[in-house]
């Protein structure tokens, strides 16, 4: 089963049969939000609001453990993230949508593992954050729905809830990063310690701070009106993803 996480501006997924709703408690205490599951073009799927339904929750408060072992409890076999981003890279404005291959951590104080307290101490392998098959199955899906996604870029998660200053900016430049978002760890790095395959698409919502339009300040009013046309593109990607998975049969 295809487990999907909505980001901001993707709070509910208008495409979805919702079909039951369910609460899971974990051992690292409560989900984002009830899982919502049914399907979508007759792809079953499991969706999670990582801010909650009415977006409440902020990205460092986010009890990412919880959501990652509760979509691997009810039977998720992938999971494709959806994450609002700032760009970094000159071609990445507002709009752009990306699939990432690489990530940066600048995030602190978020319980990130698994493996701690009772588990035993365990390196998982992140070499390649994300899951290469989930990536190519993206970029083809976007092919076919006729909607221009870019392939590769770093992702560099800060702690927010604030934006960045310019100066984090051009530090996370040099860094090698291209996307700023403040969601996609420890994400990630959760989904690889249950061994679920994990992928971004990223929805650039604003130049980051200091580049481009962004120069003096970043607009959220800007921001806004470029999400609600973005998500639309997103969504089209997502079902041809889905369609294209029933016909591979992967993720069953
Ligand atoms: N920085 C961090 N996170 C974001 C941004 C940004 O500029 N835009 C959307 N999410």
């Amino acid at each position: 089963m295809h487990a999907i996480i909505g980001g901001s501006g993707l709070a509910k997924l208008a495409d979805l049969k919702l079909e039951r709703r369910e609460v899971v408690r974990t051992p690292y205490g409560d989900p984002s939000c009830a899982l919502s599951f049914g399907a979508i073009d007759g792809a079953e799927v499991v969706f999670l609001a990582r801010h909650g339904y009415g977006h409440t929750i902020a990205p460092h408060q986010i009890n990412y453990r919880a959501n990652l072992w509760a979509l691997h409890h009810v039977g998720a076999t992938e999971v494709v993230a959806i994450a609002t981003v700032g760009g970094i890279r000159a071609d990445f404005g507002p709009g752009a949508l990306v699939v990432p291959d690489q990530i940066v951590d600048y995030t602190h104080g978020r319980k990130g593992t698994f493996f701690e307290g009772d588990a035993p101490v365990t390196h998982v392998d992140f070499t390649e954050p994300y899951a290469e098959p989930i990536r190519a199955r993206l970029l083809a899906a976007a092919a076919a729905a006729g909607e221009p996604v870019a392939a590769g870029a770093c992702y560099g998660c800060t702690q927010g809830p604030r934006l960045e200053t310019a100066a984090e900016i051009r530090r996370m430049e040099r860094d090698g990063c291209d996307l700023v978002g403040m969601t996609g760890m420890p994400e990630a790095a959760l989904a690889r310690e249950l061994s679920l395959p994990y992928g971004v698409l990223a929805v650039v919502a604003n130049h980051a701070a200091g580049l481009g339009d962004s120069r003096r300040a970043i607009s959220m009013a800007a921001m806004g009106v470029v999400m609600e046309a973005a998500m639309v593109r997103a969504r089209r990607v997502l079902a041809a993803y889905l369609r294209a998975s029933i016909a591979a049969g992967a993720a069953r």
